[in-house]
Formats: C-alpha cells, sequence, structure tokens
C-alpha cells in the first residue's frame, strides 16, 4: 500500500458551533439568539428538541480539550456565541461570556491545539433579528462592532478567523425557505440578508485587517460540486446555474466584486433583484487570506421548465446515502477544490467534512465503519487535489462529537465522539481512533 503523505503543518482539526455544542442557553448573562427563540417555537425542530443543554459544553469544555489531545488534534474549530459576548447584539459586554471564550482559548493553547474561530455560526442576538435581523443593513454595523472586540480581545491568540459560516444556508433556510432560524419565508429577503452578510463579512476583515493581527481571516462557504444530468445543452446551462447560485453567490461578490449574472438575471425577470450601494463591493472584496469550504455531496441538476425560478431540478444520483440522505461523492470534493483553485488562487481549508449515521454504542464501543470508510474517500480526495497543485492548507472533520443538528435536532449523529445525551457521558468512536492515526501519521494508505 502506498502512503498518502500530506505536507508538513497540514492542519488537522475538528468543528463545531456553538448552538450546536454549548447549551448553557440561558446562564451566567447570556443573551436569547434566535435559535433560541426559534427551537422553542413548538413545530420548529424535530420533536420539538432545542439546544438548551445540548452537549453541555460550556461545563465541560475542559473533558472536551482533553478528548481532543487525546485524538491528537491540530486545530479545533468552533464558534462564539455573539449574544453570549453581546446580550442585546451591541453595546453592554458580559464578562462571563468573554470569560468562557478566554478560558476556552487558554486550554487549547495549553495542549498546543490551534484555536479556530467562526464568529457567527447563524446564533444571531434575538434583540437583533427584533429590530430586522439581517435584512437590516445595520446588522452588519453591529456585527463589525462585535467582531472588533473579540479581535481586540482575542486577535494575537488565535491564528485562523472565519467570519461567517455558510452565509447561503443562513439567509436562504433562514430567510426564504423557513426551515432554520428566523424561520422567514420571503425569497427576496433572503437576497437582501445575504448582500448584509457579506457586507458584515467585508467590515469584519477591514476591522481585522486595521488591526494589525498576525493571523489569518476568511469565510467559509458551502459548495457542492454540480453535474449535469445529460449532456444536452439545456442541461449543462442548469449547471452553471446551480453552480452560480449554491456555490458562487457568496464567492464572487468577494473575488470579483460583483454577483453572478445568470443568477442576477433571473432576480430581475422574476422581480427579485434589490438595491444597494455599488460601493458596498469595495468593502466585501476586502482581500481574505483563506476561503474556507464545507463539502459533504454532489449536485445532479438537469433543465426544468416548469421550475419559475432557477429553471432546474435537481435529480438524485445513483451512490449510497448518509443518514441525511445526501449522495456519498468524493470525487466531488477534488473537483470542487481544482475548480475553486483554479479561479480563485487562495489558499483553502476544508472546514467541513463529514457524515452522519445512525451510530449504536454496543459492549462501550461505536464501531462506525461507514463514517471510517467516508473520511477515509474524502481525505484521499483531498490529497489528491494537493498533489495537483491546489494550496490546501488543513482539514475539518465534522464534528468533534454528537450535537444539535438544527432542524433534525439529535436525530443526526455526525460526531468522532459520541455523546449519551442521558449522562453526557463522551466516548471516542472507532473513527476518532482512525483519524487518530492519520493525523499521527500527517497521511493515509492509498
Ligand atoms: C454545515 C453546518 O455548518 C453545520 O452547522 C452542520 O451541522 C453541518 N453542516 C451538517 O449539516
Amino acid at each position: 500500500m502506498v502512503k498518502l503523505v500530506f505536507p508538513k503543518d497540514f492542519l488537522w482539526g475538528t468543528a463545531t458551533a456553538s448552538y450546536q455544542i454549548e447549551g448553557a442557553w440561558n446562564e451566567d448573562g447570556k443573551g436569547e439568539s434566535t435559535w433560541d427563540r426559534f427551537s422553542h417555537t413548538p413545530g420548529a425542530i424535530y420533536q420539538n428538541q432545542n439546544g438548551d443543554v445540548a452537549c453541555d459544553h460550556y461545563h465541560r469544555y475542559e473533558e472536551d480539550v482533553k478528548l481532543m489531545a487525546e485524538i491528537g488534534l491540530k486545530a479545533y474549530r468552533f464558534s462564539i456565541s455573539w449574544p453570549r459576548i453581546f446580550p442585546e447584539g451591541r453595546g453592554k459586554i458580559n464578562p462571563k461570556g468573554v470569560s468562557f471564550y478566554e478560558r476556552l482559548i487558554n486550554k487549547l493553547l495549553e495542549k498546543n491545539i490551534k484555536p479556530a474561530i467562526t464568529l457567527y455560526h447563524w446564533d444571531l442576538p434575538q434583540a437583533l433579528e427584533d429590530k430586522g435581523g439581517w435584512l437590516n443593513r445595520d446588522t452588519a454595523k453591529y456585527f463589525s462592532e462585535y467582531a472588533s472586540f473579540i479581535f481586540y480581545k482575542f486577535g494575537d491568540m488565535v491564528p485562523i478567523w472565519i467570519t461567517l459560516n455558510e452565509p447561503f444556508v443562513n439567509a436562504f433556510l433562514g430567510y426564504a425557505w423557513g426551515w432554520h432560524a428566523p424561520g422567514k419565508k420571503d425569497l427576496k429577503g433572503a437576497f437582501v440578508a445575504g448582500h448584509n452578510l457579506l457586507l458584515a463579512h467585508g467590515l469584519a476583515v477591514q476591522a481585522y485587517k486595521e488591526g494589525g493581527y498576525n493571523g489569518n481571516i476568511g469565510i467559509t462557504i458551502n459548495v457542492a460540486a454540480v453535474y449535469p444530468y445529460t449532456n444536452s445543452e439545456e442541461d449543462l446551462r442548469a449547471v452553471q446555474v446551480q453552480d452560480a447560485f449554491e456555490n458562487r453567490w457568496f464567492i464572487e461578490p468577494i473575488f470579483r466584486k460583483k454577483y453572478p449574472e445568470v443568477i442576477w438575471k433571473i432576480l430581475e425577470k422574476n422581480y427579485l433583484s434589490f438595491d444597494f450601494p455599488i460601493s458596498d463591493f469595495d468593502i466585501i472584496s476586502s482581500p481574505i487570506d483563506f476561503l474556507g469550504i464545507n463539502y459533504y455531496t454532489r449536485n445532479i441538476v438537469a433543465h426544468d421548465e416548469s421550475n419559475k425560478f432557477l429553471g432546474l431540478k435537481r435529480i438524485e444520483g445513483p451512490n449510497e446515502r448518509t443518514e441525511m440522505g445526501w449522495e456519498i461523492y468524493p470525487d466531488g470534493l477534488y473537483d470542487i477544490l481544482i475548480q475553486l483553485y483554479r479561479d480563485y488562487k487562495i489558499p483553502i481549508y476544508i472546514t467541513e467534512n463529514g457524515a452522519a449515521y445512525n451510530d449504536k454504542l454496543e459492549n462501550g464501543k461505536v464501531e462506525d465503519n461507514k463514517r471510517i470508510e467516508y473520511l477515509r474517500e474524502h481525505i484521499k480526495r483531498a490529497y489528491f487535489a494537493i498533489r495537483d497543485g491546489v494550496d490546501l492548507r488543513g482539514y475539518f472533520i465534522w464534528s468533534l462529537m454528537d450535537n444539535f443538528e438544527w432542524a433534525h435536532g439529535y436525530s443526526k449523529r455526525f460526531g468522532i465522539i459520541y455523546v449519551d445525551y442521558d449522562t453526557q457521558k463522551r466516548i471516542l468512536k472507532d473513527s476518532a481512533y482512525f483519524y487518530k492515526k492519520v493525523i499521527e501519521e500527517n497521511g493515509i494508505e492509498e
């Protein structure tokens, strides 16, 4: 067997997000977030579950960092809960919230684990939602105030910063389709929310650069390589449209100072286009140091006249699926890495990749062979992308541990650590031992 060895200093990590693991939703002065409000709304979440307690990470972070060290992680990506720092979204600071993240960062540094902080992973302060949330342009300004404070506090301790996680999902699932907080259903609103998210991103990047900190800052975008159902001209055009909508809508403004034209035209045709000062693009395109991508699956699309918006439909692929119903397609990771690096020539981190399975704890063990297979195949494609010239700097598994999977509640387990929610006991799954070996050897067998 040939060993695929990664570059020295390749960053092996895992990822989580505040609302999905912390719990302590109303403790120590934390303000309410949109996800607190949404998950407390009957019928919003699977079995009316919520993140009130989640993995109780707020109280168990020391144990969790020990487990990270046991796995040998080089980096840990987590998010800061904005309303834990600014309970009202702006103004008065909550010192106990600040202290929690300070203790967490210090523990990580003690164990030589690099913190990679996401500033916003969807838990907006409810006080700001009450003023219009991301539909309100001022939210971008408040975000940059919050970000500036966090940089001032932790800028010298943290080497990797991610402004936003998956703005596409936040904007469309939250504001157009109603599946996520704040549960709105207004397609045009989603585009406006998306624009304000981008503005928030740009302002935060500017604040970071002006602060002169010596780490790196970027953004995390959800991507799915897109393939045509047939090679007909119409299906190939559908690929372009889907790629522009899901993959590039939030990338092109940053690198090219414009929204993808195919989609903008569709917006105009459907009375969905929105106004903004063109100078926003100067802010949005403030240079970033890396692009973070979250990759789980691919999309196959076909032309579909009956779809009035994008004019296409998604076709189910033939391969096996994870518990989320997502087709497993590792080659898609390779393809999207090659495409993005070709187009933007920027260092890339895979800030999330992983799989949900119906794991069973038996005799103190979780034999999650399917997850191991999933990870192995994707890590291999990451290697091939590096071999073929992509400047890929790191790989983060979603997730460190089982957690609150948004609208699916606790029914989907993504962790390489099993969480017994009755006792809050953590058990390393076989995939955690697999990953430990990958990290030790800085590579994988082909
Ligand atoms: C993307 C999101 O960033 C994360 O919060 C979520 O749990 C995973 N993907 C899995 O769906």
